[in-house]
This record gives structure tokens, C-alpha cells and sequence, in this order.
């Protein structure tokens, strides 16, 4: 017998502030077009977080919505694993304050800060914990508020970010050691910090701001299609499928010529790929877990559906995780 980590339930949070490309282009300054949005990145509006929201208060409603899915509720919960680089402050972390909006009195919770692969690293460390016996059920959230690190005068990254959360129930079941086993099946991490300059953020305790996210997007993008496209194979390889068992891929939401050239060195055609990009932006940790529940919610990703995510981002860090929903 080998333990899994099975979802029961899936969640999300948007904002209700909806920005379109065409307020972008309305600004004299910043000499951008949605048309140029759209065709370089994909993205056509996103949201962006109102004076009530917070990475915390969105990863809270993100947690409910996939508890009230899973027939949950907090007192469930052994552990929370939130996925962010937008934090509300420096410390405690936004996953104690999940716990405290969710009146969470025990177990345990902490950040994991892996940027645009936030969510994978915290799915994968959510399946550590699961199989290693430390926790049978663990809210997994992904959680940004990149609005708060843009600078507004530089058109080359503030049209491309959007807010919001996601969040997954993740619950210990027995499987057989098999591909047909339902929950997470494989994982896969890297980093290579050689590639730090290539995306961050110029400020955090060493210059006593939060700072403005820097980014040569055009490197990133070099790196992009095949990173994700060798993690994805690699976790692939060791889950023990193959292209043609896979139900959908879920990608992190960058860029849709991203998406769309991993899917092609996957084989695996566009219509079995979620793609939520058009209408989030890029929302870095929050991405993946955005896309499952709206992708959930279209019908897309069924019970027993084989699922491949991938995400890469500062760092640069990248992964991927095979799972059977
Ligand atoms: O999620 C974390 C990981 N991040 C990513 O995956 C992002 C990866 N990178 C990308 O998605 C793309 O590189 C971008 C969408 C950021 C940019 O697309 P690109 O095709 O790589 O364009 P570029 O950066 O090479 O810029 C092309 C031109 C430049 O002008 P020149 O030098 O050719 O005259 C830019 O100045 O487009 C210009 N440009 C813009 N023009 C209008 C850059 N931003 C804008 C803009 N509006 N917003």
C-alpha cells in the first residue's frame, strides 16, 4: 500500500476590481496596447486586489470556498501551506493568519516562497507531509497581491500581473503504488539562482521598502518552454505515464505562447490544456490553483482525470506535479 494525497476540494478568490488592457491604454504615458497586451502575452484583463483585500484575507476565502467544497471545515485541518511572495507583512506568515481568519486552534502552517512556483513547491511539500504521516489533511492556497509591487510606469511588467488566490483540500487515502491510484503521483523541483537578476524585486530588509518587481521578460521566456516541458517529463517519468494517459495540463498563467509551446513539446494538443491567462493575468503563485477551480467549475478536470501542473518563476525555481484529481 502506499499513501496518497487525494483532493477533496477546490476554491478560489478574485477580487472585484476588473482592470481591461483598454485602462492600460488609456495611459498616456505608459504607450502600451491591448492589442500588444494580447498578442505577446495573451492577457486581456485581470483583478486587482480593493482596499479590503489582502494576500491573507484572500487566502482565507479561497480556503473556504475549497473546505465547503471538500465538506469540510477548519477543525479538519492538520496543516496550511500557503504559497506566496506577497505576504501582508514580513512576518508571521500568511498562513497563520489563514489559520487565525479561519479560527484554526491547531496543527500547524507556514509560507512557502518559491514565486510563479509557489504552488508547486507547495503541493509538493504538502505531499511530503501527507506521506510522511505528519498530517492527514492539508489546506494547500495559493496566494498574490502583485498589484502592490508594480511599478506603474513600467509598461514591460505592470500590464502582465493580477491578484487573487486559490486553494486546494488535500486528504490522506491508501492507494496501491500505481498510476491508476488517485492524488499526487510525482513531483518534480528545481532551482538555479545563477538566474536571480532575471526576475525580483528590488526592495524587503535590506533597503526598508517592499519594492517594485523587476523583470527581463524576454530571458525568462528563453528559459521557459523548455524548463517546464522537462520538469513536466521528468515528473511524468516518475509518476509512470505517458503524454497520451494525460487528461489536462494545468500551467502556470504567464503567458499564453508559453502555454501553448510546453503543451507542444509535451504532445499534447491545446484543448487539453486549462488556460485562465486571458482573464487573470499573471498571478504568479495563485495561478495553478486559480486555473483548477475555474477549470473545475467549465467541467474540465473530472474525478480520475490524470493531471499534469507546471510553473516556472523567480529565482529561477521551476517545477511540476503529476496528479490524479
Ligand atoms: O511568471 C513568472 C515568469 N514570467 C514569465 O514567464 C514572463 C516571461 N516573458 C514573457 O511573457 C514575455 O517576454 C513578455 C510578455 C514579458 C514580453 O514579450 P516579448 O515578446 O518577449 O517582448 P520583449 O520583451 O522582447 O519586447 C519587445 C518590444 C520591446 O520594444 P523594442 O525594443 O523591440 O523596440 C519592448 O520595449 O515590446 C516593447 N514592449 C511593449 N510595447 C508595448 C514591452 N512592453 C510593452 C508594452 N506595450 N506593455
Amino acid at each position: 500500500m502506499t499513501m496518497r494525497a487525494v483532493v477533496r476540494g477546490v476554491g478560489h478568490y478574485l477580487p472585484t476590481r476588473v482592470v481591461e488592457n483598454a485602462e492600460f491604454e488609456a495611459m498616456p504615458d505608459l504607450d502600451t496596447t491591448d492589442e500588444w497586451i494580447k498578442t505577446r502575452s495573451g492577457i486581456e484583463r485581470r483583478h486587482f486586489a480593493t482596499d479590503g483585500d489582502t494576500t491573507s484575507s484572500m487566502a482565507a476565502a479561497a480556503a473556504r470556498a475549497a473546505l465547503a467544497d471538500a465538506a469540510m471545515s477548519a477543525d479538519d485541518i492538520d496543516a496550511v501551506v500557503l504559497a506566496t511572495s506577497t505576504a501582508d507583512l514580513t512576518f508571521p506568515s500568511a498562513a497563520t493568519m489563514v489559520q487565525s481568519a479561519l479560527g484554526m486552534t491547531r496543527g500547524f502552517a507556514f509560507d512557502v516562497q518559491a514565486v510563479c512556483a509557489g504552488f508547486v513547491y507547495a503541493l509538493a511539500n504538502a505531499n511530503a507531509l501527507i506521506i510522511s504521516g505528519q498530517a492527514r489533511r492539508v489546506l494547500v492556497i495559493g496566494a498574490e497581491t502583485f498589484s502592490k509591487i508594480m511599478d506603474w510606469t513600467d509598461r514591460s511588467t505592470c500590464v502582465l500581473f493580477g491578484d487573487g488566490a486559490g486553494a486546494l483540500v488535500l486528504e490522506a487515502e491508501d492507494g496501491a503504488g500505481t498510476s491508476a491510484d488517485r492524488g499526487i503521483l510525482a513531483t518534480d523541483l528545481n532551482s538555479d539562482g545563477r538566474y536571480r537578476d532575471l526576475l525580483y524585486v528590488d526592495g524587503g530588509v535590506s533597503t526598508g521598502t517592499s519594492g517594485y518587481l523587476r523583470m527581463q521578460g524576454n530571458q525568462v521566456f528563453r528559459h521557459a518552454v523548455e524548463k517546464l516541458a522537462s520538469t513536466a517529463h521528468t515528473a511524468m517519468d516518475r509518476a509512470g505515464v505517458t503524454a497520451d494517459e494525460v487528461d489536462w495540463i494545468v500551467p502556470h498563467q504567464a503567458n499564453i505562447r508559453i502555454i501553448q509551446g510546453t503543451a507542444k513539446k509535451m504532445n499534447i494538443p491545446m484543448d487539453q490544456v486549462v488556460v485562465t491567462v486571458q482573464d487573470h493575468g499573471n498571478t504568479s503563485a495563485a495561478s495553478i490553483p486559480l486555473a483548477m477551480s475555474v477549470g473545475r467549475a467549465r467541467g474540465q478536470l473530472k474525478d480520475g482525470d490524470l493531471i499534469v501542473t507546471e510553473a516556472i518563476g523567480g529565482g529561477l525555481a521551476w517545477g511540476a506535479v503529476v496528479l490524479r484529481w
